[in-house]
Protein backbone atom coordinates (compact mmCIF):
# COMPACT_ATOMS: atom_id res chain seq x y z
CA UNK A 1 0.00 0.00 0.00
CA UNK A 2 1.32 3.40 -0.73
CA UNK A 3 1.43 5.60 1.97
CA UNK A 4 -1.22 8.27 2.84
CA UNK A 5 0.35 10.44 5.43
CA UNK A 6 4.36 11.52 5.93
CA UNK A 7 5.67 13.84 8.38
CA UNK A 8 8.69 15.63 7.04
CA UNK A 9 11.49 17.96 9.18
CA UNK A 10 12.66 21.16 7.37
CA UNK A 11 15.33 22.99 8.57
CA UNK A 12 15.84 27.17 9.33
CA UNK A 13 18.11 28.68 6.71
CA UNK A 14 20.34 31.90 6.39
CA UNK A 15 20.62 33.32 2.90
CA UNK A 16 22.72 35.86 1.64
CA UNK A 17 26.15 35.21 3.70
CA UNK A 18 27.11 38.50 2.97
CA UNK A 19 28.45 38.59 -0.42
CA UNK A 20 26.10 35.98 -2.24
CA UNK A 21 22.22 38.00 -2.10
CA UNK A 22 19.69 35.17 -3.55
CA UNK A 23 22.44 32.79 -4.08
CA UNK A 24 24.34 31.67 -0.91
CA UNK A 25 22.48 29.26 1.59
CA UNK A 26 23.10 27.87 5.00
CA UNK A 27 20.91 25.01 6.54
CA UNK A 28 20.76 25.34 10.28
CA UNK A 29 21.08 22.55 12.61
CA UNK A 30 18.39 24.28 14.85
CA UNK A 31 15.58 24.94 14.74
CA UNK A 32 13.10 23.22 12.47
CA UNK A 33 9.60 23.11 10.59
CA UNK A 34 7.80 19.80 11.38
CA UNK A 35 5.18 19.31 8.64
CA UNK A 36 2.23 16.23 8.24
CA UNK A 37 0.64 15.83 5.03
CA UNK A 38 -2.38 13.80 5.07
CA UNK A 39 -3.86 12.89 1.85
CA UNK A 40 -7.86 13.11 1.80
CA UNK A 41 -10.45 11.76 -0.36
CA UNK A 42 -12.05 15.43 -0.80
CA UNK A 43 -10.25 17.64 -2.85
CA UNK A 44 -9.07 21.04 -1.51
CA UNK A 45 -6.07 21.84 0.58
CA UNK A 46 -6.87 22.21 4.39
CA UNK A 47 -3.60 23.75 6.60
CA UNK A 48 -3.13 24.17 10.01
CA UNK A 49 -0.40 25.71 12.02
CA UNK A 50 0.35 25.19 15.07
CA UNK A 51 3.95 26.35 17.22
CA UNK A 52 5.61 29.29 16.93
CA UNK A 53 3.55 32.46 16.25
CA UNK A 54 0.91 30.02 14.65
CA UNK A 55 -1.42 32.84 15.12
CA UNK A 56 0.30 35.22 12.55
CA UNK A 57 0.58 32.37 9.26
CA UNK A 58 -2.44 32.25 6.77
CA UNK A 59 -4.25 29.05 7.07
CA UNK A 60 -5.59 29.88 3.09
CA UNK A 61 -3.58 27.56 0.83
CA UNK A 62 -3.07 30.46 -1.37
CA UNK A 63 -1.30 32.72 1.17
CA UNK A 64 0.83 29.80 2.73
CA UNK A 65 3.76 28.97 1.17
CA UNK A 66 2.75 25.08 1.97
CA UNK A 67 -0.28 25.36 0.31
CA UNK A 68 0.94 27.05 -2.28
CA UNK A 69 3.89 24.95 -3.61
CA UNK A 70 1.22 21.97 -3.01
CA UNK A 71 -1.59 23.43 -4.78
CA UNK A 72 1.59 23.91 -7.68
CA UNK A 73 2.49 20.23 -7.38
CA UNK A 74 -1.37 19.02 -7.42
CA UNK A 75 -1.71 20.60 -11.00
CA UNK A 76 1.31 20.23 -12.41
CA UNK A 77 1.77 16.22 -12.14
CA UNK A 78 -2.42 15.56 -12.01
CA UNK A 79 -2.30 14.12 -8.63
CA UNK A 80 -5.98 13.21 -7.74
CA UNK A 81 -6.04 14.19 -4.20
CA UNK A 82 -7.24 16.83 -1.19
CA UNK A 83 -4.68 17.61 1.23
CA UNK A 84 -4.58 18.25 5.50
CA UNK A 85 -1.40 19.83 5.88
CA UNK A 86 -0.53 20.49 9.07
CA UNK A 87 2.76 22.69 10.23
CA UNK A 88 4.25 22.33 13.73
CA UNK A 89 6.28 25.81 13.17
CA UNK A 90 9.72 25.95 15.47
CA UNK A 91 10.92 28.46 13.24
CA UNK A 92 9.72 32.11 13.97
CA UNK A 93 8.54 33.63 10.76
CA UNK A 94 9.38 37.25 9.17
CA UNK A 95 12.91 36.47 10.77
CA UNK A 96 15.19 36.17 8.18
CA UNK A 97 15.50 32.49 8.64
CA UNK A 98 14.05 30.83 5.59
CA UNK A 99 10.13 29.99 7.78
CA UNK A 100 8.28 30.12 4.94
CA UNK A 101 11.07 28.60 2.56
CA UNK A 102 10.85 25.33 5.29
CA UNK A 103 7.31 24.71 5.20
CA UNK A 104 7.72 25.46 1.12
CA UNK A 105 10.49 22.68 1.39
CA UNK A 106 8.40 20.06 3.35
CA UNK A 107 5.63 20.48 1.07
CA UNK A 108 7.50 19.68 -1.85
CA UNK A 109 9.89 16.91 -0.46
CA UNK A 110 6.51 15.18 1.40
CA UNK A 111 4.71 15.30 -1.98
CA UNK A 112 7.46 13.61 -3.44
CA UNK A 113 7.83 11.18 -1.25
CA UNK A 114 3.49 10.35 -1.29
CA UNK A 115 3.34 10.08 -4.79
CA UNK A 116 6.61 8.28 -5.48
CA UNK A 117 7.43 11.27 -7.91
CA UNK A 118 11.39 10.58 -8.08
CA UNK A 119 12.24 14.27 -8.54
CA UNK A 120 15.68 15.03 -8.16
CA UNK A 121 16.32 18.15 -5.68
CA UNK A 122 17.01 20.97 -8.09
CA UNK A 123 13.42 20.17 -9.02
CA UNK A 124 12.09 20.22 -5.37
CA UNK A 125 13.81 23.50 -5.31
CA UNK A 126 12.11 25.02 -8.14
CA UNK A 127 8.93 24.16 -6.73
CA UNK A 128 9.53 25.03 -3.57
CA UNK A 129 10.81 27.97 -4.56
CA UNK A 130 7.22 29.07 -6.19
CA UNK A 131 6.37 29.25 -2.56
CA UNK A 132 8.28 31.85 -1.82
CA UNK A 133 6.63 34.43 -3.82
CA UNK A 134 3.71 34.21 -1.54
CA UNK A 135 5.75 35.54 1.44
CA UNK A 136 8.43 37.07 -0.44
CA UNK A 137 7.30 37.98 -3.85
CA UNK A 138 9.97 36.63 -5.92
CA UNK A 139 10.89 33.18 -6.35
CA UNK A 140 14.33 33.57 -4.45
CA UNK A 141 15.60 29.99 -4.24
CA UNK A 142 19.01 30.87 -1.75
CA UNK A 143 16.59 29.63 1.36
CA UNK A 144 14.81 26.42 -0.21
CA UNK A 145 18.04 25.39 -2.20
CA UNK A 146 19.75 24.91 1.58
CA UNK A 147 16.02 23.01 3.29
CA UNK A 148 16.32 20.64 0.77
CA UNK A 149 19.90 19.87 0.29
CA UNK A 150 21.91 21.20 3.70
CA UNK A 151 25.09 22.56 4.23
CA UNK A 152 25.81 25.21 2.22
CA UNK A 153 24.45 26.10 -1.28
CA UNK A 154 25.10 28.23 -4.24
CA UNK A 155 22.17 28.61 -6.69
CA UNK A 156 24.69 27.83 -9.62
CA UNK A 157 21.46 29.34 -12.16
CA UNK A 158 17.88 30.34 -11.93
CA UNK A 159 16.98 29.11 -15.45
CA UNK A 160 17.45 26.43 -15.19
CA UNK A 161 17.35 25.76 -11.77
CA UNK A 162 21.00 24.24 -10.91
CA UNK A 163 22.20 23.99 -7.43
CA UNK A 164 25.95 23.31 -5.81
CA UNK A 165 26.37 22.26 -2.55
CA UNK A 166 29.35 22.46 -0.24
CA UNK A 167 29.50 20.15 3.44
CA UNK A 168 30.07 22.72 5.71
CA UNK A 169 33.89 22.36 8.03
CA UNK A 170 32.83 20.74 11.55
CA UNK A 171 34.62 23.58 13.16
CA UNK A 172 31.91 25.79 12.45
CA UNK A 173 29.42 27.03 14.33
CA UNK A 174 26.48 29.84 13.75
CA UNK A 175 24.95 31.99 16.16
CA UNK A 176 21.65 33.89 15.42
CA UNK A 177 20.06 37.01 17.38
CA UNK A 178 17.06 38.93 16.45
CA UNK A 179 15.32 41.73 18.39
CA UNK A 180 11.43 41.15 19.41
CA UNK A 181 9.77 43.90 16.92
CA UNK A 182 7.07 44.03 15.08
CA UNK A 183 8.07 43.15 11.45
CA UNK A 184 5.58 44.90 8.75
CA UNK A 185 3.38 43.34 6.48
CA UNK A 186 5.29 42.44 3.61
CA UNK A 187 8.98 42.77 5.29
CA UNK A 188 10.52 40.54 2.52
CA UNK A 189 9.63 42.01 -0.05
CA UNK A 190 10.00 45.62 1.65
CA UNK A 191 13.37 44.77 2.31
CA UNK A 192 13.79 43.19 -1.00
CA UNK A 193 12.78 47.21 -2.65
CA UNK A 194 15.84 48.74 -0.80
CA UNK A 195 18.53 46.77 -2.19
CA UNK A 196 19.88 49.16 -5.10
CA UNK A 197 18.70 47.70 -8.65
CA UNK A 198 22.00 48.92 -10.31
CA UNK A 199 25.27 48.75 -8.60
CA UNK A 200 28.60 50.35 -9.16
CA UNK A 201 31.06 48.05 -10.64
CA UNK A 202 33.52 48.16 -8.13
CA UNK A 203 31.07 47.04 -5.48
CA UNK A 204 30.55 44.14 -8.06
CA UNK A 205 34.21 43.31 -7.75
CA UNK A 206 34.01 43.82 -3.91
CA UNK A 207 31.09 41.29 -3.79
CA UNK A 208 32.64 38.60 -6.64
CA UNK A 209 35.90 38.26 -4.39
CA UNK A 210 34.55 37.92 -1.25
CA UNK A 211 31.89 35.29 -2.39
CA UNK A 212 34.48 33.61 -4.46
CA UNK A 213 36.53 33.58 -1.26
CA UNK A 214 33.75 32.14 0.82
CA UNK A 215 33.44 29.28 -1.76
CA UNK A 216 36.82 28.37 -1.54
CA UNK A 217 36.76 29.11 2.54
CA UNK A 218 34.10 25.61 2.60
CA UNK A 219 35.68 23.72 -0.17
CA UNK A 220 38.93 23.70 2.08
CA UNK A 221 36.94 23.76 5.30
CA UNK A 222 38.33 26.96 6.62
CA UNK A 223 36.07 28.71 8.93
CA UNK A 224 38.09 32.02 9.13
CA UNK A 225 38.08 32.51 5.24
CA UNK A 226 34.28 31.73 5.30
CA UNK A 227 33.76 34.17 8.52
CA UNK A 228 36.18 36.78 7.16
CA UNK A 229 34.42 36.57 3.51
CA UNK A 230 30.94 37.69 4.99
CA UNK A 231 31.36 41.15 3.38
CA UNK A 232 28.75 43.13 1.35
CA UNK A 233 28.49 45.83 -0.02
CA UNK A 234 25.62 45.81 -1.68
CA UNK A 235 22.86 44.54 0.36
CA UNK A 236 24.09 45.19 4.09
CA UNK A 237 24.43 48.42 3.62
CA UNK A 238 21.15 49.63 1.47
CA UNK A 239 19.67 47.20 4.55
CA UNK A 240 21.49 48.42 7.77
CA UNK A 241 19.03 50.75 8.76
CA UNK A 242 16.25 47.77 9.22
CA UNK A 243 17.71 46.99 11.88
CA UNK A 244 18.25 48.41 15.22
CA UNK A 245 21.67 49.23 16.55
CA UNK A 246 23.38 47.08 13.51
CA UNK A 247 26.69 48.50 13.94
CA UNK A 248 26.65 48.16 17.64
CA UNK A 249 25.53 44.95 17.75
CA UNK A 250 28.09 43.52 14.83
CA UNK A 251 30.99 44.96 16.73
CA UNK A 252 30.05 43.34 19.98
CA UNK A 253 29.96 40.06 18.22
CA UNK A 254 33.04 40.53 16.53
CA UNK A 255 34.92 41.26 20.07
CA UNK A 256 33.26 38.44 21.82
CA UNK A 257 35.29 36.10 19.07
CA UNK A 258 32.94 35.94 15.94
CA UNK A 259 35.29 35.75 12.66
CA UNK A 260 31.96 36.89 10.34
CA UNK A 261 28.99 39.05 10.56
CA UNK A 262 25.87 39.60 8.96
CA UNK A 263 22.36 40.06 8.23
CA UNK A 264 20.24 36.63 8.26
CA UNK A 265 18.33 36.68 4.99
CA UNK A 266 16.36 40.22 4.44
CA UNK A 267 16.86 40.27 8.92
CA UNK A 268 16.01 41.86 10.93
CA UNK A 269 17.87 38.55 12.06
CA UNK A 270 21.61 38.97 12.05
CA UNK A 271 23.93 35.89 11.98
CA UNK A 272 27.60 35.25 12.82
CA UNK A 273 30.28 32.59 12.06
CA UNK A 274 32.35 31.51 14.88
CA UNK A 275 35.27 28.74 14.73
CA UNK A 276 34.45 26.74 17.45
CA UNK A 277 38.52 26.16 18.10
CA UNK A 278 38.42 29.66 19.02
CA UNK A 279 36.15 31.16 20.43
CA UNK A 280 32.91 30.46 22.09
CA UNK A 281 29.74 30.70 20.18
CA UNK A 282 27.43 30.96 23.60
CA UNK A 283 29.60 34.13 24.36
CA UNK A 284 28.65 34.97 20.99
CA UNK A 285 25.33 34.83 21.20
CA UNK A 286 24.62 36.71 24.73
CA UNK A 287 26.75 39.77 23.20
CA UNK A 288 25.05 40.17 20.23
CA UNK A 289 21.61 39.85 22.63
CA UNK A 290 23.17 42.40 24.45
CA UNK A 291 23.39 44.53 21.32
CA UNK A 292 19.75 44.55 20.98
CA UNK A 293 19.10 44.98 24.76
CA UNK A 294 21.36 48.05 24.81
CA UNK A 295 18.50 49.93 22.29
CA UNK A 296 15.76 48.90 24.82
CA UNK A 297 14.74 45.69 22.49
CA UNK A 298 14.04 42.26 24.01
CA UNK A 299 15.87 39.83 22.04
CA UNK A 300 16.66 35.73 21.00
CA UNK A 301 20.03 34.65 20.52
CA UNK A 302 21.15 31.43 20.27
CA UNK A 303 23.98 29.03 18.87
CA UNK A 304 23.79 26.35 16.85
CA UNK A 305 25.73 24.48 13.72
CA UNK A 306 25.32 24.22 9.84
CA UNK A 307 23.00 21.29 9.45
CA UNK A 308 21.49 18.62 7.15
CA UNK A 309 18.36 19.38 4.52
CA UNK A 310 14.66 18.15 4.77
CA UNK A 311 13.97 14.75 5.42
CA UNK A 312 11.51 12.41 6.82
CA UNK A 313 10.84 12.02 10.47
CA UNK A 314 10.17 8.34 11.69
CA UNK A 315 7.02 7.21 13.20
N1 LIG B 1 17.89 36.44 -0.55
C1 LIG B 1 16.64 36.85 0.02
C2 LIG B 1 16.73 38.31 0.44
C3 LIG B 1 16.33 36.02 1.21
O1 LIG B 1 17.77 38.68 1.01
O2 LIG B 1 15.81 39.06 0.18
C4 LIG B 1 15.02 36.37 1.87
O3 LIG B 1 14.84 35.53 2.98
Amino acid sequence: MPPTEVTVKAPATSANLGPGFDVFGLALEHPSDQVTITLTSSLGIKIQVFGVAAQTISKIPERNTAGVVADHMIREFSLNTGLNIKIEKGIWPSRGLGSSAASAAAAAFGLNHLFNLKLSKDQLVRLAAKGEVASAGSAHADNVSAAIYGDFIIVKSYNPVEIACVKAPSDMEVCVAFPQMVTPKGKTVKARLVVPKMVQLEKVIYNVGKAAAMVSGFHTGDVDLIGKSMSDAIAEPARAFLIPNYMQVKEKAVNAGACGFTISGAGPAVMAVVNKKKANAAKVAQAMKEGFEAVGLEATAFATKPGSGVCLMEK
